[in-house]
């Protein structure tokens, strides 16, 4: 990876943050999470897990009634894991990983439309594959049904029309290639200009809202060239765009655009974290892009982290419901680290077909005291209480950040 190496947080600068000994219920090396409740310490790396054979797929998720520690558990972990040297990439809707990154020396990419930064979800540094992957998942979230064989097919070649001449292709680009394609793309596909005019409108006009609407100035440009992934730990604050109903839908554009950027980086292990990632569950188009970016993981040296409220977030009710379960399952079965924080009566059923639960561990849900989750790791299963250093209550306190101001701390 380009870029100056940032700041790294010291074995001493951990033990003030942490003065715990690791070593504990899964055994191995990991980073410190707490006390399992049925005897020792418990740690916990997917790195080392995935390595020693106890996990075949890295991924992880938390799911918890709001409150419960679920973000808490994540930023400590984001912290630890440091002493292994994992790189942290974390996706923050709420703006609460501010303090975390200054303890860590770390500057929080902040996007806003009409701000100073943007991401280019379609950089030159991204394979094609996953330029087109993400286009088509924006698109059908934005649509709100699945995209028609026409419109993958005009999305493809607008893609391709926008790749040519100068520069990397843009979102602007591309609505312009869908709405005005050369003659020569029309011709590729035999198709006359006007019909594939038609092909490609409803999606040119959704994509237009990101181009030129509400949402102008975070991914309608080249990559603004101040942002640096060199650092141990990245932290992209999308908290202005936390109320707006497209928050899915920009969290995917910013989550494809660092993931395609760091995969030119493979030699470094990286933990992904998505929290509040209920804003892409909850839109089939995207909820499939990601169930595809968690496949991937192994591949690319990733560990995704989907913080999520409950389970049922996967697998929403209506005409997509089947489509939807389809994904869930597909997402869970590429996630081999289930952490299950307090859930409520109504939420145990869902929780425990999808997870596959005991009827004692399914007893225990809605009794979880904040803190303390079940831990399903491949085939075992933990009950563990997260611990927390001193140091490390400030930096993940969300109580009292209530009231300070949501963007304190972004650049
Ligand atoms: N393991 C823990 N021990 C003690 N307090 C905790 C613990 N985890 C979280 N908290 C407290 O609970 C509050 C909410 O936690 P948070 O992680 O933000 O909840 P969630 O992400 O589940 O909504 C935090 O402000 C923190 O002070
Ligand atoms: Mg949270």
């Amino acid at each position: 990876m380009r870029g100056q190496r940032a700041h790294r947080v010291t074995t001493a600068h951990l033990q003030a943050a942490y003065p715990f000994v690791a070593e504990g219920g899964l055994g191995g090396r990991g980073a410190f999470i707490g006390k399992d409740l049925f005897g020792g310490s418990f740690t916990y790396d997917a790195f080392e897990l995935y390595e020693h054979g106890v996990i075949t797929s890295p991924n992880m998720v938390v799911a918890g009634q709001l409150g419960r520690g679920k973000s808490a558990l994540v930023k400590t972990l984001c912290l630890r894991e440091q002493v292994f040297g994992r790189r942290v990439v974390v996706m923050d809707p709420k703006g609460e990983y501010a303090q975390l990154a200054s303890f860590c020396d770390t500057k929080v990419i902040g996007l806003r439309p009409r701000g100073r930064l943007r991401l280019n979800p379609l950089d030159d540094r991204i394979a094609r594959e996953d330029q087109l992957r993400l286009l088509h998942a924006i698109s059908a979230a934005a649509l709100e049904r699945s995209l028609r064989p026409q419109e993958k097919t005009a999305l493809e070649r607008a893609l391709e029309q926008a790749g040519q001449g100068r520069g990397e292709p843009t979102l602007p680009k591309v609505v312009d290639a869908l709405l005005n394609p050369s003659d020569e793309a029309a011709t590729a596909i035999s198709a006359d200009r006007r019909a594939w005019v038609g092909w490609g409108r409803e999606v040119a006009f959704e994509l237009r809202r990101l181009v030129t609407g509400d949402l102008k100035g975070m991914f309608d440009g080249k990559t603004s060239r101040s942002i640096d992934l060199g650092a141990d730990m990245v932290v992209l604050d999308l908290s202005a765009v936390y109320d707006s109903d497209a928050l899915g839908i920009l969290m995917t554009c910013a989550a494809a655009w660092l993931q395609g950027v760091l995969a030119e980086s493979t030699t470094r292990k990286t933990i992904f974290v998505l929290d509040e990632a209920w804003a892409i569950l909850s839109n089939l188009g995207i909820a499939k892009w990601l169930q595809a970016s968690f496949k991937l993981s192994r591949a690319r040296g990733l560990q995704n982290i989907a913080v999520m409220h409950r389970f049922s977030d996967l697998s929403a009710t209506g005409s997509q419901g089947s489509q939807q379960e389809r994904v869930a399952r597909g997402l869970l079965s590429d996630t081999e680290t289930r952490v299950v924080y307090a859930q409520p009566h109504s939420e145990v059923k869902a929780t425990c077909d999808l997870l596959g639960l005991t009827e004692t561990e399914a007893a225990l849900l809605p009794q979880l005291e904040r803190g303390v989750a079940l831990w399903k790791v491949g085939e075992r299963s933990f009950l563990v209480w997260h611990l927390l250093g001193e140091t490390e209550r400030a930096l993940i306190d969300t109580d009292s950040r209530m009231i300070q101001p949501r963007l304190a701390g972004v650049t």
